[in-house]
């Protein structure tokens, strides 16, 4: 068996962080092999050619086939998963949404190239920023595949808050469970304890324990570490996240296509209206995957403190979508 990947922006920070494990089988594991279609723009082209010799050289008996492009009708070609990386990161002092302008005009045609070329069960996750709004255009232009199949990256605020929480407690990562993200991959996102879990037991009482107002902690502390842990990455190393974002992107896509069973994570996915969040919109929710498909997990009832907090990252989400209607990109 070999499952086709096309990568958008395989040329750049992330396209090489991704290629490599890609290529070595973290994504489907050891039995599956791999065909590699890297589009780029012209101007990045030499950069994934460069890393087509790198995967060459590099001898990965999984990876069956490498072609680099910059027509999008052969990059999407008969691609059973697509990763739309390819756009331009944002530099110290901007936020994720001042790269509507810049980006936005990515992802229409992408999505049409997707539609008419990919294979029709294609799923895409889209990483680019501003991810969620991405998403979204990108789903409103490709006819005839369904909206379900397109989802946001926020694995890495998920994967942040968990680290955040492990260093906080003293313990393993692995120990920490359910924490859910909701709303927009930006400074608006809510990253939600209420349901998470330390060793089996309620993340909250842990917390309780060593700050006896929680709630203060999580208003003032833990939800704007998280929500700013990309600004953070950025001032500290001088350029947006790429390894931590590459490790979520394999974690988003190994989950779509192997499945969660009973384990939740976070996704932006298109909603129908659960939690209230407006239909049409491409919003982190608490999510299972389940037989290829990303599953919202109902019936959390989110009280009216985590409410506020879901109801501002979504208000953003509308703001973005009204702002690319007006730039005529939806
Ligand atoms: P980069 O500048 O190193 O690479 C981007 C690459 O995309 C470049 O090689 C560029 O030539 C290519 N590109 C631009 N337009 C393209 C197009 N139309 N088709 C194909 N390729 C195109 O940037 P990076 O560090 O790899 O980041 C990529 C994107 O991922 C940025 O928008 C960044 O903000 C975003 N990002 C998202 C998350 C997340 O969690 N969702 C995390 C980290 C970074
Ligand atoms: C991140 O969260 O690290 C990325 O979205 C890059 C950014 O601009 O913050």
């Amino acid at each position: 068996m070999s499952t086709t990947i096309t990568l958008t922006g395989a040329g750049g920070q992330i396209g090489y962080a991704l290629l490599f494990r890609i290529a070595a089988g973290d994504l489907f594991g050891p039995d599956e092999r791999v065909r590699l279609r890297l589009l780029e723009i012209p101007a990045g082209l030499a950069a994934a050619e460069g890393a087509a010799l790198e995967l060459q050289d590099g001898a990965f008996g999984l990876l069956e086939h490498v072609e680099v492009t910059d027509d999008p009708a052969v990059g999407f070609d008969g691609a059973d998963h697509a990763l739309l990386v390819g756009a331009r990161p944002r530099g110290p002092g901007m936020e994720r949404g001042d790269l509507l302008s810049a980006n936005g005009g990515i992802f229409g045609p992408q999505g049409a190239a997707i539609a008419a070329h990919a294979n029709s069960g294609v799923r895409v996750t889209v990483v680019g920023n501003p991810a969620n709004t991405n998403a979204l255009i990108a789903a409103a232009s490709a006819d005839g595949v369904p909206a379900e199949r397109f989802s946001a990256l926020t694995r890495l605020d998920e994967n942040r808050a968990r680290g955040l929480l492990a260093v906080e407690l003293g313990v393993p990562v692995s120990d920490i469970a359910g924490v859910t993200i909701w709303g927009n991959h930006s400074a608006t996102q809510f990253p939600d304890v209420a349901h998470a879990t330390v060793q089996g037991r309620p993340i909250l009482d842990a917390l309780a324990e060593r700050h006896g107002d929680v709630r203060a902690w999580l208003a003032e502390t833990f939800i704007p570490r998280v929500a700013k842990r990309g600004a953070e990455i950025i001032q500290v190393r001088g350029s947006s996240s790429v390894a931590s974002a590459a490790n979520a992107t394999i974690d988003h896509v190994r989950d779509a296509a192997l499945g969660t069973g009973e384990r939740r994570t976070s996704a932006g996915v298109v909603s129908h209206g659960e939690y209230g969040v407006p239909a049409g919109l491409i919003s982190s929710f608490p999510v299972r995957s389940v037989d290829g498909e990303w599953r919202i997990v109902e019936g959390l009832d989110p009280d009216a403190w985590a409410r506020e907090r879901i109801d501002r990252s979504v208000a953003e989400l509308v703001e973005e979508r009204d702002a690319v209607r007006a730039l005529g990109l939806l």
